[in-house]
């Protein structure tokens, strides 16, 4: 240990440290500084950890707590309170917070920029930014914010969000203040008395029977392995395949499976203690590839005489396309904390379905659903990632082995060995239209790298192949689709669910038959675009709410201004889900508590997860009790039976929307009729049963639509995103787009910079960087045009919009490439093209 001695927002401060401590480790652990966050260390590549040291920016995690002796830092409680004000007035003015778990260190910066730069260009913003990493909203909003705040300063008078207000509104977010300033809780953050910390031992083999598990040199407080497990060891979302810990004689099935978990006094304690725990392995032959899996699900569809069609066509294109496994980086890592309560466990959870959390965890640990209290805090953002169980049921076990509190956080590389990728599939595709352009036929054989577990592999691939056909009517159509497994990492949920790899490829056939036919590219889609009275994918002849040719049409102007200048654009439509239909019995589930100071409570099922759900839900019941914003209380926990499963499927809005709409209908009614509502409770559910598997007359309630354009600029560099969505209603416009942005900026990714390969089972990197998520200075201008095709089963006309953001970005990149180079690109990522190389991340080092 070292003593180190520094100044911290004006204090002097005597620490004790390791030799080599993170300063990030001992502001937070020792100092109790929690604004600022660890989304890397010790990487130093996402920002989230920044401090001021000397009045210069300096990422905490890279430096070791020794190098701050006699130094000044400054972190963002430490700026003056009218200034930290500002700062998050701005923000949320301007809609640039959604997770929160980046912004504190952005806002930071901002204060830094702006005190040397009082009037910066937005380009002299973005390059300020450019060492932080979001992942939630394209930084188009946060740029926004920064500009606003630059304007403040200058004594210029700026506008506010919305405090208050129904649906439509601009309302500010939930709680967006306290997210800006780092003071809103994220799991990380919580200490306990006599809390203990935990750390877990992985495989570091894909496949491997485990020999023997020797703890005898560990020093730790708890050490827990598959002997220890009281309940059930196996768990998962579909299926019960999913071990918290492999057992001796066991094989393993990939390298972020579980040997044992230590708890000890603090978190490097657990870590060396982890470390010592051998584990003898005999080493077996994983299977890596798709050849070497097993099947694990088939959907197929058949419509009409696809043989026939295409045989009769005038022209028809085949083709090979793959897309690659990436990884979500929610800049949060997991963490979890789990607590006893009296008799019950006490569990906070980031997770996206707190229900299943506590389903799984009461299983894991044999006791009752009853015995189990989940709380939902801040997440630092999921994109699907947080679906699964990860590290929850480990934290409960060893906080009932210790009847203490236990906080257990992966580090990013623990992170991304151990949750759940998105798909990585080959799609053999072949399309005939006729002479006029009209579609005749499309065959699609996909195939998907579900990995080591079901996770929901089999419904990721399900939706693949009822995406298949995009956004297009399609008479005739033979689709499988398969989820092999194998000892990779596991592929699950994520941001898409299986449609941007199907829209990927159909998107490309729709360029080349256009080609073949010399027919416009929009004009072509135009001929198919999905409509009233045509038919879906899965079978469905779609009767209400298809905004897809409003997209198109919104999208004419910039298209045909962009080919007057010259200008090359690729242009793709998109489809996603939102609920998840087949024939899925869904439920929302809402309670509206009037407690005893007057303040409404309003719980739901669902998660926030960044998107935006507790402001949303909380505007829908302004607009239908007429009650002011500031009375409502958003909250997700288990305190009432809410169960609604995961936050999935675009369809939070949807559900928990409608569910919402009930009980405050209820709430009203009491209003109207002169009750006093204090201490009063209020209902409401909502029940969507009536869709039917593929092939049935109703698959989905709900359909969003997209048209996107891609403008390159003179050098083959992305100069500007247009995407037009049909959201049915925006209930809140400013989040729509954040939305929009912060999904294009995923998109933009994955069509050209991101992506996770595993040679061996292992990821190849787990930096921020290589792993290629889009910074500031990557991000073009995105125009955004809201289209609302009102949906009659969706809560005000409102539609998912989660996830379709990025259906079609992929291809309407391709297809700007293609007339840029000449080259028809089909394997993601197009790192090969100019539009990818002039990106900053995506290059492995
Ligand atoms: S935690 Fe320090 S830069 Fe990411
Ligand atoms: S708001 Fe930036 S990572 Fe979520």
């Amino acid at each position: 240990m070292v003593t180190v001695e520094f100044r911290l927002n004006g204090t002097s401060i005597r620490v004790d440290a390791r030799a080599g401590e993170p300063l990030l480790e001992v502001l937070r652990n020792r100092c109790g500084v929690t604004s600022i966050k660890d989304g890397c260390q010790p990487q130093g590549q996402c920002g989230a950890c920044l401090v001021l040291i000397d009045g210069q920016p300096k990422v905490s995690c890279a430096m070791p707590a020794e190098a701050a002796a006699g130094r000044e830092i400054t972190t963002l409680d430490g700026i003056p309170e009218a200034e930290q004000k500002l700062l998050a007035r701005c923000f949320v003015a301007a809609a640039g917070v959604q997770c929160g778990f980046c912004i504190p260190g952005i806002a930071l910066r901002a204060h830094w920029l702006i005190a040397k730069n009082p009037s910066p260009t937005r380009s002299e913003i973005t390059r300020a930014i450019d060492a932080h990493l979001c992942r939630c909203t394209g930084y188009i909003k946060i740029v926004d914010g920064i500009e606003l705040f630059a304007r403040a300063r200058r004594g210029e008078a700026i506008e506010d969000a919305q405090q208050s207000g129904g649906v439509g509104a601009r309302v500010a977010r939930f709680r967006g203040d306290d997210l800006v300033l780092g003071r809103k809780t994220f799991i990380d953050d919580i200490t306990r008395p006599g809390m203990l910390h935990a750390a877990v031992v992985l495989s570091p083999h894909p496949r491997a029977r485990v020999l023997r598990i020797d703890t005898s040199k560990a020093d730790a407080i708890a050490i827990a392995t598959a002997a220890d497990v009281p309940g059930k060891r196996h768990y998962g979302l579909i299926r019960d395949d999913w071990p918290g810990f492999v057992a001796v004689g066991e094989e393993t099935r990939y390298v972020g499976d579980v040997i044992a978990a230590v708890a000890a006094v603090d978190e490097h304690s657990a870590r060396e203690a982890a470390k010592r725990i051998e584990v003898e392995y005999e080493v077996l032959e994983p299977a890596l590839t798709i050849e070497q899996g097993t099947v694990l699900s088939r959907t197929s569809i058949v419509r009409g005489d696809v043989a026939e069609a295409l045989a009769n066509s005038a022209h028809v294109v085949r083709g090979m396309w793959t897309t690659q496994r990436i990884e979500h980086l929610f800049l949060e890592p997991e963490s979890c904390v789990a607590e006893p309560d009296g008799d019950k466990l006490k569990i906070f959870s980031s997770g996206q379905g707190i229900f299943d959390d506590r389903r799984q965890i009461a299983a894991f640990l044999g006791i009752t659903l009853d015995d189990v209290i989940v709380e939902q805090l801040s997440s630092g953002g999921a994109f699907g990632g947080k679906e699964d169980l990860s590290i929850q049921a480990h934290a409960a076990l060893l906080a009932r082995m210790t009847n203490r509190p236990v906080k257990l956080t992966l580090t990013r590389e623990e992170s991304v060995r151990m949750h759940p990728k998105r798909h990585p599939m080959t799609l053999e595709y072949e399309v005939g239209c006729d002479a006029r352009g009209l579609l005749t036929a499309v065959k699609a054989r996909i195939t998907g790298d579900t990995g080591a577990y079901a996770s929901v592999g089999e419904k990721v691939l399900e939706r693949a192949a009822g995406h298949a056909c995009g956004a297009y009517h399609v008479e005739n159509a033979d689709i499988e689709s398969r989820a092999i497994t194998t000892n990779n990492p596991p592929s699950g949920a994520m941001r898409g669910f299986g449609a941007n790899q199907t829209n990927f490829a159909i998107e490309g056939c729709i360029d080349l038959l256009a080609q073949k036919c010399g027919i416009d590219p929009w004009e072509f889609r135009w001929r198919n675009a999905l409509d009233i009275g045509r038919v879906f994918s899965t079978g469905q002849v779609l009767e209400k709410s298809v905004g897809l040719k409003k997209t198109l049409l919104a999208v004419l102007p910039h298209y045909e201004q962009a080919k007057r200048e010259g200008r090359v654009v690729g242009i793709a439509c998109g489809v996603k889900n939102s609920g998840l239909g087949n024939g899925a019995r869904e439920v929302g589930r809402a309670r509206l508590v009037v407690e005893c100071d007057g303040t409404i409570s309003l719980y739901n099922g669902f998660s926030e997860v960044g998107q935006g759900l507790l402001t949303i839900l909380t505007q829908i019941a302004v607009e239908v009790t007429g009650l002011d914003f500031a009375r409502f209380r958003a909250k997700v926990d288990t305190t009432y039976a809410l169960d609604c499963g995961q936050t999935t499927g675009s369809r939070a809005t949807l559900l928990s929307g409608r569910a919402v709409i009930d009980a405050a209908t209820k709430l009203r009614r009491d209003l109207d009729a002169g009750i006093d509502i204090a201490g009063r409770e209020y209902e409401g559910e909502t029940v969507i049963d009536d869709t039917t598997p593929i092939g049935g007359a109703k698959t989905h309630t709900a359909l969003g639509f997209a048209t996107q354009l891609c403008v390159l600029d003179e050098q083959g560099r992305i100069a500007k995103m247009v995407a037009a969505h049909d959201v049915g209603r925006a209930i809140n416009p400013a989040f729509c787009e954040g939305q929009i942005e912060g999904s294009i900026h995923m998109g933009l990714g994955y069509a050209l910079t991101e992506e996770l390969p595993c040679p061996g089972g292992m990821p190849a990197t787990f930096k921020l960087l290589e792993l290629g998520a889009l910074r500031a200075s990557d991000m073009p201008p995105v125009d955004v045009i809201l289209v609302e095709d009102r949906e009659p089963e969706g809560p005000f006309g409102a539609k998912g919009l989660g996830e379709i953001g990025l259906v079609p970005t992929a291809a309407a990149v391709a297809g700007a490439l293609e007339q840029f180079d000449g080259i028809r690109r089909t394997t993601l990522p197009m790192k090969s093209s100019i539009a990818a190389q002039s990106m900053r991340a995506g290059h492995i080092r």
